[in-house]
């Protein structure tokens, strides 16, 4: 039997890269979903993904960074599978900028949506979990946050953030029944990666594909991550094989660093 089945799930942000592959992956295994995604297409788009393996899903159009929206998905999550076991606070935005041009609206924009709207759809499933006496938080950070790069000082902020919350979030809900665990992807065969190189390359004034083709080169393993290698570790974080594990930040970055 698949190991999800009859699990409810939010995730957020479910219509891009990694989140069509967490979808993808987690449906296979039998879960229900709620799927956020702020765009209404591409919701829909994940919502067939997880509907083809069988299971049920219900889409949201809500922006992590209000608060009436996340309070919206987990009472939809409640209305129509009577709980929330899993949450998955996935959306996320990413910029590349030099520190001496960046603005303070470029920095409050990604961290709104990457620290505010973690954190925000943390304590909203958390107000459920704590009632019900279990469930499982599970965030998206990244290796940046572990590690800085030149020009993603707003991104670091931001990934470091959602370790920090991470941390404190496990410690808190612990007593609860409640774990609190983040996936922190390296370099990912993804759109976001895509813009990553576009910038770069425009900010360092040399051809697309060369940030691309540098990055890859410290990777030990040799490849960027398929987004199914990510959606692998989500899948463990939220079945009951992970139980007894709260408060880590994983890294599937094929070696780029190692701690
Ligand atoms: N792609 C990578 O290489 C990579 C590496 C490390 C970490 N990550 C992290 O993984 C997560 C997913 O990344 P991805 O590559 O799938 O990104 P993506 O850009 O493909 O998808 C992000 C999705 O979030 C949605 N979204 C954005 N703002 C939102 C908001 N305020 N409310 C609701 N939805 C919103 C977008 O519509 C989009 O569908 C992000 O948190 C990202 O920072 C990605």
């Amino acid at each position: 039997m698949p190991n999800l089945t009859g699990k409810s799930v939010l995730i957020t942000g479910a219509g891009g890269s990694i989140g069509l592959a967490i979808v993808d992956k987690l449906a296979s295994e039998g879960a229900d979903f709620v799927i956020n995604d702020m765009s209404q297409e591409s919701a829909a788009i994940a919502a067939n993904i997880a509907c083809e393996h069988g299971v049920r899903a219900v889409t949201n159009n809500g922006n992590v960074t209000v608060e009436n929206d996340v309070e919206g998905m987990v009472d939809l999550a409640v209305n129509e599978y009577e709980k929330l076991d899993i949450v998955i606070a996935n959306a996320g935005l990413h910029i590349t900028t030099e520190l001496v041009n960046t603005s303070r609206a470029q920095f409050q924009r990604i961290q709104d949506v990457n620290v505010w709207g973690v954190y925000l759809t943390n304590r909203e499933a958390a107000k459920q979990m704590i009632k019900q006496g279990f469930g499982k938080i599970i965030n998206a950070a990244s290796l940046s946050g572990h590690r800085a790069t030149e020009l993603q000082s707003v991104y670091n902020a931001s990934k470091y953030a959602v370790v920090g919350i991470t941390h404190a979030v496990a410690t808190e809900l612990a007593p609860h029944g409640i774990t609190c665990n983040a996936y922190c992807p390296g370099m990912v065969d993804s759109a976001m990666w895509d813009g990553i190189d576009a910038e770069r390359a425009r900010i360092l004034g040399v051809p697309e594909g060369q940030p691309r083709e540098q990055a890859l080169k410290k990777i030990p393993l040799g490849r960027m991550a398929k987004t199914d290698d990510v959606a692998g570790l989500v899948k463990y974080l939220a079945s009951s094989d992970s139980d007894y594990i709260t408060g880590q930040a994983i890294q599937v970055c094929g070696g780029a660093f190692m701690q």
